[in-house]
């Protein structure tokens, strides 16, 4: 489905009853809200569950602008409006956690819950932003299979690049499908961004924080820190996982999320 946010159409999808409390996943770069699909499943029977696809990934428009974390947020804040949804648990994996953070700092009173997956709330150290100028380099020399080759074993654990075939070559269609100037638009968008560290002590809501283990990306020491500033956060390390916990081992996510949910 799509519809009309801002300046951009954007695709989403929604299963469960639309009075059910609501669940909204924000997926991670360069995906899409495909990348949910397991987790939309599991809770269907009693969330409202919704997955859309962040600015120039998957079914949505990019428009004119430029990218920036705060713009994404206010897409996801309009997405909301649209939906007609006045509070949800908002749950964002990697960049997804940047516009959950942010979306949060900025709109306290839209959101119940929260879960942080695979992400951080620093921003780029001088070292990952040569890293960012590098790959927009790159991608714009080499194109995006060069990209999506170089980057692709790095999001996974060693065990599940060797055992779930189906699952990394659905992230590598997820990223060839990507178009460059959304990766080049994003890079400069992470270039960008500013830390939320400072900030995190006015979130007030119940709030988990899920890791994997082997996560090289966004490790679980930058997962610690974020529980450390989080008061009455829970933290989960999924074992065997990397940087896509969600699909690398959808059983142990689920049932955390689903606990916390229970909970709520
Ligand atoms: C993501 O998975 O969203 C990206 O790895 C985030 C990043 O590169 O900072």
């Amino acid at each position: 489905m799509r519809v009309r946010v801002n300046d951009i159409m954007v695709g989403y999808s929604e299963q469960g009853a639309p009075d059910a409390p609501a669940v909204i996943f924000i997926h991670g770069f360069p995906f899409n809200r495909s990348m949910w699909r397991e987790q939309m499943d599991a809770l269907a029977e009693e969330w409202r569950v919704v997955a859309y696809d962040v600015r120039g990934h998957g079914e949505s428009g990019g428009g004119e602008k430029s990218f920036s974390i705060k713009l994404f947020a206010q897409d996801l804040i309009a997405l909301m409006d649209t939906l007609e949804i006045e509070r949800a648990v908002l749950c964002g994996l990697s960049m997804g956690g940047y516009i959950a953070l942010n979306a949060i700092l900025t709109h306290p009173d839209r959101f119940k819950a929260l879960v942080l997956s695979d992400t951080q709330c620093g921003a780029d150290t001088p070292e990952a932003k040569k890293k960012r100028l590098n790959a927009i380099e790159s991608i714009e020399k080499n194109g995006i299979e060069a990209f999506t080759d170089a980057g692709l074993p790095n999001f996974f654990a060693p065990e599940s690049l060797e055992s779930r075939q189906n699952t990394v070559e659905h992230v590598r269609s997820m990223m060839s499908a990507t178009p460059e100037t959304t990766l080049v638009k994003t890079l400069r968008a992470f270039y960008e961004r500013e830390e939320s560290c400072s900030k995190l002590q006015e979130i007030r809501v119940p709030t988990l924080i899920l890791v994997g283990e082997e996560d090289k990306i966004t490790p679980p020491e930058a997962a610690k820190l974020m529980h450390q500033k989080i008061e009455g956060s829970q933290l989960e390390i999924i074992a065997h996982a990397g940087h896509l916990s969600n699909i690398e081992r959808p059983a142990e996510f689920n049932d955390a999320l689903a606990t916390f949910l229970g909970s709520l």
